[in-house]
């Protein structure tokens, strides 16, 4: 079931898969797992509450901070005016590495003039990542200064929560995006982010998916990787530029 999405789910993986996909197979009435099976072949609806659930979505806002270092230090301020700069976070889940990046852009190139394009293949993740509105606890990891400058705190009934303010969620778009199909026309990216998703691939979906989303990088652009991740094997002709950093040649 899950050659659409690409993540491998070992024999290991039997009891997780079990425990995410019980409640489901109880609210279709199927009385077994082949059963089961056999009602996400024919049904697209079901198909993607299958995905939702079995997706692993952890992130959060800086994840690995020395890429937005590297970011706001080296690579923006050398970022010549005039043309937008386009980024996008491939597996975005919802939504924390995004506004990290937008964060990081309105500080150092202003208002305009860049955008962030957030993709993920789960659908409720997505809809979390659109609404920009998180619980207090998530704050960990934003620097002060982003958090006075682009969160607004939540009142009343809002208690507890943040939202992230309007001038950043209109420079940012999500979509639903398989890494593991054809990609939709897309323009170029300056920067790539595909962190914290090939972990779940087999080594050959891994090439698959460098290749396709390298394709959208423009020549000199950078593309960054987790750093419990690599691309042994499967460079494709990246230079290195960090560990977990790589530029296409120009
Ligand atoms: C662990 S999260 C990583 C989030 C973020 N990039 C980070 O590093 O914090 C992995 C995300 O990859 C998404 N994913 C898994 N397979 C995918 C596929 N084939 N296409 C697009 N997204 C996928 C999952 O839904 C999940 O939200």
């Amino acid at each position: 079931m899950f050659s659409e999405a690409g993540v491998s789910l070992a024999p290991s993986k039997k009891a997780l898969v079990n425990g995410r996909l019980s409640k489901r197979l109880k609210a279709t009435g199927c009385a077994s797992f082949a059963a089961y099976h056999e009602l996400i072949g024919a049904n697209l609806e079901e198909r993607q509450w299958a995905i939702d659930l079995l997706t692993t979505n952890e992130t959060y806002f800086f994840r690995e901070p020395r890429h937005f270092d590297y970011l706001r230090e080296k690579l923006l301020p050398a970022h010549p005016r005039g043309r937008a700069f386009r980024v996008w976070s491939a597996a975005c889940s919802s939504g924390e590495e995004v506004y990290s990046l937008a964060m990081v852009l309105a500080d150092t190139l202003g208002g305009d003039g860049w955008s962030v394009l957030g993709s993920d293949l789960n659908t409720q993740v997505l809809a979390k990542a659109r609404s920009g509105h998180y619980g207090m606890a998530r704050t960990e990891g934003i620097p002060h200064a982003c958090l006075k400058r682009y969160c607004l705190k939540g009142k009343g009934n809002q208690a507890g929560t943040f939202l992230v303010g309007r001038e950043l969620r209109a420079r940012t778009e999500f979509r639903q995006i398989n890494l593991n199909a054809g990609m939709p026309p897309l323009e170029p990216f300056d920067v790539i982010f595909l962190r914290n998703v090939m972990i779940y691939f087999s080594q050959e979906t891994k090439a698959q998916v460098v290749r396709r989303v390298v394709g959208l990088l423009r020549p000199g652009g950078l593309f960054f990787i987790g750093h419990s991740e690599s691309l042994n094997g499967i460079s494709d002709g990246l230079e290195p530029v960090l560990p977990s950093i790589y530029r296409k040649p120009a």
